[in-house]
């Protein structure tokens, strides 16, 4: 079995003061720290590219969990891979903009680990032919594009269906994971949670991270 690893958004953080935000959540017991990049054309939504990504590689500890919610990852990912993502994660939904077996391998070769993402309304099928290239797969229980949204349950089927086609890396699970949604999220084959809102939203963010750790256990 994969370790339980818990992952803080960083699209939650306060941006004004990343470096401390950063140290916070490392401090507080997070495994990975997960980059939410989006382009404005693959979700409605812009965030950050690769001097932030640099940036926080700069006042980090923790392996950086990069998910590129872009439309052309062929274009950006030696940049991403150039700032210090130690994963680095596609979606599925832009396999006919380019050979996506060619970028997995080739994030691969750098020493990094490669991901894909399936949207809520994307069948676990569509990743079929890339299970042999991938280290993560990042189930999304929301539509990509915003922290804050509600976890969708139809979603929780996908890990067993993974495992039923043979793909045997790491299961993360993306949106809406919180204290009242992770024991399900873990109870279906979650191995990593990535939590934005209720990791940075918590008083004490320690005491979040360790129930959520503890939550994810009880529940395999
Ligand atoms: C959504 C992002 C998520 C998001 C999670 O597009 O991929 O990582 O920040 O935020 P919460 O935990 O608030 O749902
Ligand atoms: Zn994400």
């Amino acid at each position: 079995m994969h370790p339980i690893r818990i992952a803080p958004s960083l699209l939650a953080a306060d941006f004004a003061h990343l470096a401390e935000e950063v140290r916070s959540v490392e401090t507080a017991g997070a495994d990975w720290l997960h980059l939410d990049v989006m382009d404005g054309h693959f979700v409605p939504n812009l965030t950050f590219g690769p001097v932030v990504v640099q940036a926080i590689k700069g006042c980090a500890t923790k392996p950086l969990d990069v998910h590129l919610m872009i439309t052309d990852p062929w274009r950006y990912a030696d940049a991403f891979l150039d700032a210090g993502a130690d994963l680095l994660t596609f979606h599925v939904e832009v396999e006919g903009n380019g050979d996506a077996v060619a970028l997995l391998e080739h994030v691969r070769r750098r020493g990094r680990k490669a991901g894909l993402s399936v949207q809520p309304d994307t069948p676990v099928e569509r990743l079929r032919p890339y299970l042999d290239h991938l280290d993560l797969v990042l189930v999304m229980s929301v539509f990509a594009g915003f922290g804050g949204q509600k976890f969708m349950p139809e979603v929780l089927s996908k890990p067993a269906e993974l495992r039923r086609l043979g793909y045997l890396g790491e299961v993360s699970m993306d949106g809406g994971i919180a204290a009242g949604t992770v024991a399900q999220s873990a109870g279906a084959g979650t191995n990593v949670f990535v939590a934005g809102t209720a990791v940075f939203g918590a008083d004490d963010r320690a005491a979040r991270i360790a129930e959520l750790r503890r939550l994810a256990t009880a529940a395999r």
